[in-house]
């Protein structure tokens, strides 16, 4: 189903959360010299305009990062540098906050099904990354193992059937077992009906979680967004808690 637009979501509690993470963890995974690769299997625009009438609508960005008073990090320098380029009402999707943080030695594969959206992606990302229009779970499982083998994958799905929380857990399953070096980053909303953890028991695989709740005025039942970290590296607990220092004024 493509009818998710993650436009009207942009810059809200749950992005934070999501991206607030993915740079932090970035930065831990590129320390060393030897080069990763990173992937996203759900990559959206990469772009953002806080300023557009879909922004405007949900109200998210409002109760998200407009909240927040960046200290210097990660993120905020991702932030920083698509607003130097686009004006200071953009927001960066995850491939632009990976784009800021990538090296030379490193390699991105973006995917996404959407036309719309992989069109303005492959403009957004141009000569960043390798941007495919495919499904992202066929794609990310064609192109794996990857070199360099030692990288990140960030799965971060609409969740708009409910079989799609059972089809990540398995789709996690046979990755580790295609690339056991890779780590994977899953993204969750957390609803009332709470199918998250059908999801996280599915995996049966170690995993290292941080859920956060926060407050929406029109949240569709989102009560708050959840990570799962899948072969998580050293040092992960403090990406975790670094992303809510950073996040504290929005993310319980
Ligand atoms: C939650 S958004 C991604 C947001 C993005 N990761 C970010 O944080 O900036 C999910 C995206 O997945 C796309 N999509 C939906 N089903 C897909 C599939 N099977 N394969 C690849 N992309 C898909 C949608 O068009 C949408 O752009």
């Amino acid at each position: 189903m493509l009818s998710y637009q993650h436009a009207y979501h942009a810059g809200g509690p749950a992005d934070l959360h999501k991206h607030i993470a993915l740079a932090e963890m970035l930065t831990l995974l590129t320390r060393k010299p030897r080069g990763i690769t990173y992937i996203e299997t759900h990559a959206g625009r990469g772009l953002y305009d806080l300023a557009s009438a879909e922004t405007a609508k949900t109200g998210e960005a409002d109760e998200g990062i407009a909240k927040i008073d960046l200290p210097d990090c990660p993120f905020a320098n991702a932030v920083k540098s698509v607003r130097s380029m686009h004006g200071e009402t953009a927001y960066p999707g995850s491939p632009a906050i990976a784009a800021a943080l990538m090296r030379e030695v490193d390699k991105m594969h973006l995917m996404e099904l959407h036309p719309a959206e992989y069109k303005a992606l492959s403009v957004n990302l141009e000569g960043e990354a390798a941007v495919h229009h495919r499904d992202g779970y066929e794609g990310v499982m064609a192109i794996s193992p990857p070199k360099p083998r030692k990288g990140l994958v960030l799965i971060d799905p609409s969740y708009e059937v409910k079989a799609e929380y059972l089809q990540v857990a398995e789709f996690t399953r046979k990755l580790m077992a295609k690339w056991p070096e890779a780590t994977v980053m899953i993204w969750y909303p957390i609803l009332k009906a709470a199918r998250h953890k059908e999801m996280l028991a599915a995996l049966r695989l170690p995993h290292l979680v941080d859920e956060a709740s926060f407050d929406l005025k029109d949240n569709e039942g989102m009560t708050g967004s959840g990570l799962a970290l899948v072969n998580a590296p050293y040092g992960s607990e403090a990406v975790f808690s670094r992303t809510r220092e950073i996040a504290a004024r929005v993310l319980r």
